[in-house]
Order: C-alpha cells, then sequence, then structure tokens
C-alpha cells in the first residue's frame, strides 16, 4: 500500500476507534445519568399515588360504616385503584402490606406474587427510607428499576405498608443509544474531509519524496547531470539539496577518472612500446597498439581471452614463473617466429597472496629485431672490412718483394709489375672511397641531409655520369643508350646521386658481356596516390641475378659471384651505397632481374616541385 493511502487509513481507523470509545463512555455514564432521573420521576409518582392512598384510608374510615361494600379495606377496589393509577403514569405500581403480602399490583394478579418483603427496596421502604433497586425482576423477568416508597400508618390494610413503583430499565435505552451514535455520526461526517485533507497532506510529503526517488534512480542509472527541482524550507529540502551537491561530486569526479582513464589510455596507445597486463589466470586485461603491432597478434580484440591463446608464441608463462619467483622484474630477450627477436621485461604488479590486483602482470616489450640486426651488421663489416683489405694488402706486399727481384734481374718485366701494384692500390683506394662514401652516408643525420638538399636535374646529372663511363663501355664493345631529358628535377644532394648512378652503370657494364646492351632511362611518374616521382632505371641483357640473391646484393660486401666480382675489381659495396642514397632522398631502388638474360635497376625519388 502506497504511503499516500496508507495514512488517511491509519488516520481514519484511529478516530473511528477514538470515536467508538467516546461512545461507549458516552453511553454508560449517560445510562446512569438517565436511570437516575427515572428514579427520581418514579419516586415523585410513587409520593403522590401513596398520597392518594393516604387520601384514600382517611376518606375509607369516615365511611366504614356507611358503605362497606365500596371499602378500600376490600382487595377488588385497591386492585382497581392501583390499575388506573399504573396505566395513568405509564409504570407498575405495587402496594404491598407492611408484612411483605402484595395487595395490588397493576400489571400483575396479586393473588399469584409471592411475598415481597425480602425485595431489597421493599425491605428499605418498610424500615422508613425511600428504596432504590435495579435487578433482574422475578415477576417479568426482565431488567428492571425500582423505587419503593414507606406508606404511613393508617386504619387500612396497607398501614405501615409500602407503595412501589417499576419500569424497565429498557426505558433508558432509547436515550442511551441516540447518545452513543453522535460520536460515531460525527465521525462519519468528518470523514470525507479528513481524509481528503490527510490524503492532501500525505501527498504533500510523498510526492517531493517521490521526485528524491527518481532523481536517486536516474544517478544511479548513470544520468549524473539529472538534478531534483525540490525547492522546500524544510527537512526534505535539505535532504534534495545535499542530494544535489552529492550528485554534483559525483559528476566532477566521474569526469575528472573518464579524463584521467582516457589520458592513461592516450599514452598507452601513444608509447612505441608494448604493454600488456594479465590477470592470474593469464587472461588479457590490457594490450596497447604497439603490443598487437611487436607480436603481430589482434591484441586489442582478445581482452579477457588466455593471453596464450591470442599470442600463441610469445612466452607469457615461463616469464611469470621467472618474475613469481624472483619477485622483481624479469628482463628478457625471446625470439619470435620470423626471426623476430622482442625485448620483454616482466613485472608482477602485486607479490602473491596479496588484495587487490594480486597476480597481475605487466610486460613492457618492445622490437629489438633491427637493433639486434643493426648490431649483427656491424660486427660483420668489421670482419668484412679486415677481410677486405687483408687480400690486396697481402697483394700488394707480394708485388713489391717480386718487384724488387725484378728490378735487379729483369727491368722489362718490373714495368708489369709496377702496373699491377698500382692497379691493386688503384683497387684499394676504390675501397676506402666506397667506405667513406658510406661512412659519411650513415654518419649524417637525416635531418642535417635534408637541409643540403638542392633541386638536382636527375636527367642532367645521368646524361653527364654515363658520359663520363662510356669509355669503359666502349672497351667492351657494348651498345649504350640513353634517355634522360632534363627537367626531372628532384630535392638532393648531387654529389651522392652521381654516385649513385654511377653505381648502377658501373655494375650494368661490368656485369654485361662485350657486345651487350644496356639503356638508361629517367621519367617522371604519378602514382596512385598522387604523388609525383622521378624514376631512373638502368637496363642491361648481361649475366642476370638469380632470384634468390636479388634481395642480399644490397647489403654491403655481398657479390652473388666473389671470384668474377673480384676479378672485376669488385668489393660488394656499390649496391649498399645506391640503396643508401635512396633512403636518403625518401626513395627506394627495386631490381628484377631473370638469370642469363639481363637485369633492370629501377630507383625511385620523390620529384620536387
Ligand atoms: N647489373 C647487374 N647484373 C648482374 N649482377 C649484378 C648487377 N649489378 C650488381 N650485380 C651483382 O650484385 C653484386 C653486388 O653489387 P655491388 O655493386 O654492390 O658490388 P660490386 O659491383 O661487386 O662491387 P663495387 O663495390 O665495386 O660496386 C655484384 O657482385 C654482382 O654479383
Ligand atoms: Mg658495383
Amino acid at each position: 500500500m502506497r504511503l499516500r493511502y496508507k495514512l488517511p487509513f491509519a488516520f481514519a481507523l484511529t478516530t473511528l476507534v477514538f470515536a467508538g470509545i467516546v461512545a461507549l463512555v458516552a453511553a454508560l455514564v449517560l445510562r446512569g445519568v438517565y436511570l437516575d432521573r427515572l428514579e427520581d420521576d418514579m419516586s415523585l409518582q410513587g409520593r403522590q399515588f401513596a398520597a392518594v392512598l393516604q387520601q384514600e384510608a382517611s376518606a375509607a374510615a369516615a365511611d366504614a360504616a356507611a358503605a362497606p361494600a365500596t371499602s378500600i379495606a376490600q382487595a377488588a377496589y385497591l386492585q382497581t385503584l392501583t390499575d388506573k393509577a399504573g396505566d395513568a403514569g405509564g409504570l407498575r405500581l405495587t402496594v404491598i402490606a407492611h408484612d411483605g403480602t402484595v395487595l395490588g399490583d397493576s400489571q400483575a394478579d396479586p393473588a399469584t406474587l409471592d411475598n415481597h418483603a425480602d425485595r431489597p427496596e421493599v425491605a428499605q421502604a418498610l424500615a422508613g427510607l425511600e428504596g432504590r433497586a435495579r435487578r433482574l425482576s422475578a415477576t417479568l423477568n426482565q431488567q428492571e428499576v425500582y423505587v419503593a416508597i414507606p406508606l404511613p400508618e393508617s386504619g387500612a390494610a396497607w398501614s405501615s405498608g409500602v407503595v412501589r413503583t417499576a419500569l424497565p430499565a429498557s426505558r433508558v435505552d432509547a436515550m442511551v443509544a441516540a447518545s452513543w451514535r453522535v460520536p460515531l455520526i460525527v465521525w462519519a461526517v468528518l470523514l470525507l474531509p479528513t481524509l481528503a485533507v490527510s490524503y492532501l497532506l500525505t501527498r504533500s510529503l510523498t510526492r517531493p519524496v517521490q521526485r528524491l526517488q527518481e532523481m536517486t534512480s536516474r544517478v544511479a542509472e548513470g544520468d549524473l547531470a539529472y538534478r531534483t527541482s525540490v525547492h522546500r524550507r524544510d527537512e526534505l529540502g535539505d535532504l534534495a539539496r545535499s542530494l544535489n551537491q552529492m550528485a554534483t561530486d559525483l559528476e566532477a569526479q566521474v569526469d575528472q577518472l573518464a579524463t584521467e582513464k582516457e589520458r592513461s589510455a592516450r599514452v598507452l596507445e601513444a608509447m612505441t612500446e608494448g604493454v600488456i597486463v594479465i590477470d592470474a589466470t593469464g587472461r588479457l586485461v590490457r594490450a596497447n597498439p604497439a603490443a598487437a603491432r611487436i607480436l603481430g597478434a589482434p591484441l586489442d580484440e582478445a581482452e579477457g581471452r588466455p593471453l596464450v591463446v591470442a599470442a600463441r608464441a610469445f612466452p607469457a608463462q615461463s616469464l611469470i614463473a621467472q618474475a613469481r619467483q624472483s619477485g622483481a622484474p624479469v628482463t628478457e630477450i625471446v625470439e619470435m617466429p620470423g626471426q623476430k627477436y622482442v625485448g620483454v621485461e616482466a613485472v608482477p604488479l602485486h607479490p602473491a597472496g596479496q588484495a587487490g590486483d594480486a597476480g597481475q602482470t605487466l610486460f613492457v616489450i618492445r622490437d629489438e629485431t633491427a637493433r639486434l640486426a643493426t648490431d649483427r651488421i656491424r660486427r660483420d663489416f668489421a670482419t668484412n672490412v679486415s677481410h677486405e683489405l687483408k687480400t690486396p694488402l697481402a697483394g700488394l706486399s707480394l708485388l713489391a718483394e717480386t718487384l724488387k727481384h725484378a728490378l735487379e734481374e729483369d727491368p722489362e718485366q718490373a714495368r708489369v709489375f709496377v702496373d699491377r701494384l698500382s692497379a691493386e692500390v688503384a683497387r684499394l683506394i676504390g675501397l676506402t672511397g666506397d667506405l667513406l662514401t658510406l661512412s659519411k652516408l650513415e654518419a649524417e643525420p637525416e635531418s642535417q641531409a635534408g637541409e643540403r638538399f638542392a633541386p638536382t636535374d636527375m636527367g642532367r646529372l645521368t646524361g653527364e655520369t654515363a658520359a663520363e663511363l662510356l669509355p669503359a663501355a666502349e672497351a667492351k664493345q657494348q651498345h649504350v643508350s640513353v634517355e634522360a631529358p632534363a627537367g626531372a628535377t628532384v630535392l638532393g644532394d648531387e654529389v651522392a646521386l652521381r654516385t649513385l648512378v654511377r653505381n648502377l652503370l658501373d655494375n650494368a657494364i661490368r656485369y654485361t658481356e662485350p657486345d651487350g646492351h644496356i639503356q638508361v632511362r629517367v621519367h617522371t611518374d604519378t602514382d596512385a596516390r598522387d604523388a609525383r616521382w622521378v624514376v631512373l632505371e638502368v637496363e642491361d641483357d648481361g649475366v642476370g641475378i638469380p632470384a634468390s640473391e636479388q634481395r642480399r646484393i644490397f647489403e654491403r660486401f655481398y657479390r652473388v659471384d666473389k671470384a668474377r666480382s673480384r676479378m672485376t675489381g669488385g668489393t660488394g659495396l656499390g649496391l649498399s651505397i645506391v640503396r643508401h642514397v635512396a633512403e636518403r632522398h625518401g626513395g627506394q631502388v627495386s631490381v628484377s632481374s631473370v638469370l642469363g638474360s639481363g637485369s633492370t635497376f629501377t630507383v625511385r625519388l620523390p620529384a620536387a616541385d
């Protein structure tokens, strides 16, 4: 039952009980009052009848001799008199002799009545006092009110007897009933207005309570901007204000939390290091995009799933075991499929057995493949350089020794050795030149390189470089065609770009048989994304490169046919210089080649417009 019905109902019930009690008390009190009044009336009537009897007694004494037949002494007369007086007074009259014998009764035959001397009111009257009693009538079998009046001494039969009046107590019931109904009628009449008033009163309380309730449930559902509009000066108004204040504070706190959450999410997202958090059961709690990228697994969609399922190759369990055992972060480099190396730091977030995030583990991962590769290349490079220098130096030393002998014995032969010696020295100079170029390219930061860049016409530059190398090609009877119109401009370092073209052309001449064909082309090209490129192609119909080697020829010191390359004076640095220069300029180099039928090297550089 709702409060606004409950309260009026309780109110009506209480007032009804109250009215009932008032009715009951009124009935009891008034009954006594009415009975007293009734007894007084009966007493009066009894005395009047007693006076009549007294008068009759006197008259009878005078007439006693004259008319004995009508004498009052005769029982029949007394009975008639009593009947009449009783009827007139509307009550029962009884005349009782001083010995208790009933002489006359207005409502019963005296002959049937027993001696009345023992009736309390009669006994009292016989003693000379007015007697009153309320009791059950033995004659009439109902609750009766009795008043007995003592009669004076006379000559009559009733001398010193008693006149008794009697009335049923029910006489007053009607009046009592009328009085006890009053409070109930008043209650019934006032019930409706009372209900209305108490309904309105409770509603004026339950309405704001309802609004407050609505507000709390809206806030609980997450509508933190919701405010209640209860403006009252009482306790409910205070409550409303505190609730509004609470919602405001809550909103501010939630906002702050959201901002902080977003900030940390953005930090995680922007990190180049991968971050992975898993719970005690090995399920993924959180992973940032870098982690997904480094592990090559769709971790972003794997939240709540076991990490072993989402990223099979990642040895999370053994790392966790190590970290738990030592209780400290564990750093390790793990090998992933595809010759990928990942540096992992595993940090137990809470020592096991503690509350909160107990058992969670944080992994910070980074891709170490490139760094490890660079390290390896550096190591290889040192080995290669020493090796490359050792051979020509040993050759030089041998040549010098031989030359010494030849100068003494065969000066003619000595000239040949001097030629070979100077060729070896030239090769050494070429090698150190290439090394210098490479280390310069690597040492200079990209930003600084960009500052030196100037618009360079690739067409002109290619034409000039081709002209420089033409004698070498002609020496091998090769046919060189150059298609390099001026105007294809790039932003770059002219010296480096010349080295690039020279290396490609030099290779084409070197690795093409005599009488072969070499084509050099420069043109511009616009790609699908509307970017403009300057494209340099060097095509030959020479020996070609096996498909398996095509990726590796751009590595330092890598030569397909070592003997042949050495014979032609190559060190394997040319193409790595080409790749470096191309990349420095924001471009790339690629090769397509068929073993035995020729190769095409293509360099694409961003056009300067
Ligand atoms: N046009 C080509 N046709 C066939 N093979 C080629 C061609 N260009 C390069 N190669 C192969 O690629 C290897 C690497 O070339 P790269 O220019 O780096 O070294 P190199 O020519 O041997 O020495 P250098 O440092 O003097 O240029 C060569 O040894 C050769 O085997
Ligand atoms: Mg070369």
